[in-house]
């Protein structure tokens, strides 16, 4: 039983189509006793491909504060999720609250605009560039007075300043030199420079799509250490990942998608890892 499934929901294909009606009725249902406001909701979330269903009506809440991990197996639809919560994607049906405000994200930058920086599956860093540039890229800092209203000269002094103070800010000690091109870093650096990014300008939200996919173990974990600094911060996080144990290291709540469906929303303290793999192949309802 979960915090937020109500009694009496057994043989319900999932917790969205078990709690439709008192949702309806009393908007998304949080964990018990909680009576906090969602930073980020939505509601019953539909999106197909063709005759691919990608999304089958999918709720989820992010409340202040937290991480919070979406799992699933391949094909759960954890990118498209997120995806339409970032504006990469355009539901075809659902609503998306963002601080209770109602939005309608057409593009990645409308999402942006309002304060959810996403890192997606695909990293988008640029490798040519330097740390400080990929910082900054598509929000370049221009000269003071003329020079910069007039000339569009971009201030590559002060941010690579920035840069270092925010690097320095999230705790990230191994990205001493801002100059050096992104290409010539790590896996865990770019990740880190990615993740860096999503945390510098004052989100709201910062949302990850496996960012431990492709990494080494102490790359990985510089990566959560720094989901771990962000949530300090008091940045909400939501991270996708197939990693339990760096699931269940990091994550407040754990919502499991199934075939499209959410099929539950766990913490580690209720469940198992082994739990939350049985729920997630469907060999155990949440
Ligand atoms: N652009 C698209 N065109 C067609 N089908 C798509 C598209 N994007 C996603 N899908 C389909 O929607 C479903 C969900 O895909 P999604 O990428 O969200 O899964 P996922 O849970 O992120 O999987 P993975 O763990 O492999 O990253 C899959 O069946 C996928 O093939
Ligand atoms: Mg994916």
């Amino acid at each position: 039983m979960t915090p937020n499934e109500p009694a009496g929901s057994a043989g319900a294909a999932s917790v969205d189509d078990a709690v439709g009606a008192f949702a309806d009725a009393a908007g998304t249902p949080t964990p018990a006793g909680d009576s906090r406001t969602p930073i980020l909701r939505a509601r019953r979330l539909v999106k197909t491909f063709g005759r691919v269903v990608g999304l089958d009506g999918v709720s989820l809440e992010l409340y202040p504060g937290e991480v919070l991990a979406i799992i699933g197996d391949n094909g759960a639809g954890k990118s498209t999720l997120i995806k339409c919560l970032t504006g990469a994607e355009v539901p075809d049906e659902g609503e998306i609250w963002l601080e209770g405000q109602p939005v309608h994200f057409k593009r990645p930058q409308d999402a942006r605009a309002a304060g959810i920086e996403t890192v997606y599956q695909n990293l988008a860093v640029s490798p040519a560039l330097d740390v400080a540039a990929n910082l900054f890229l598509g929000r370049e800092e221009r000269k003071k007075g003329l020079l910069g209203s007039v000339f569009r000269v971009v201030d590559q002094k002060g941010m690579r300043q920035r840069a270092r103070q925010e690097l320095a800010a999230l705790g990230i000690s191994t990205l001493q030199d801002v100059t050096v091109p992104v290409e010539n870093l790590s896996g865990g650096q770019r990740q880190a420079v990615a993740v860096a990014r999503a945390a510098a300008f004052g989100s709201k939200v910062v949302v990850l799509d496996e960012p431990t996919a492709a990494l080494g173990v102490r790359e990985s974990n510089q990566v959560l250490e720094l989901v771990k600094n962000l949530r300090d911060k008091g940045i909400p996080v939501i991270l996708i990942s197939h990693n339990m144990p760096h699931v269940f290291e990091v994550a407040d709540r754990i919502h499991i998608q199934r075939l499209g469906k959410r099929a539950a929303t766990i913490t580690p303290q209720s469940h198992s890892m082994t739990d939350a793999v049985a729920i997630m192949t469907g060999a155990r309802r949440g």
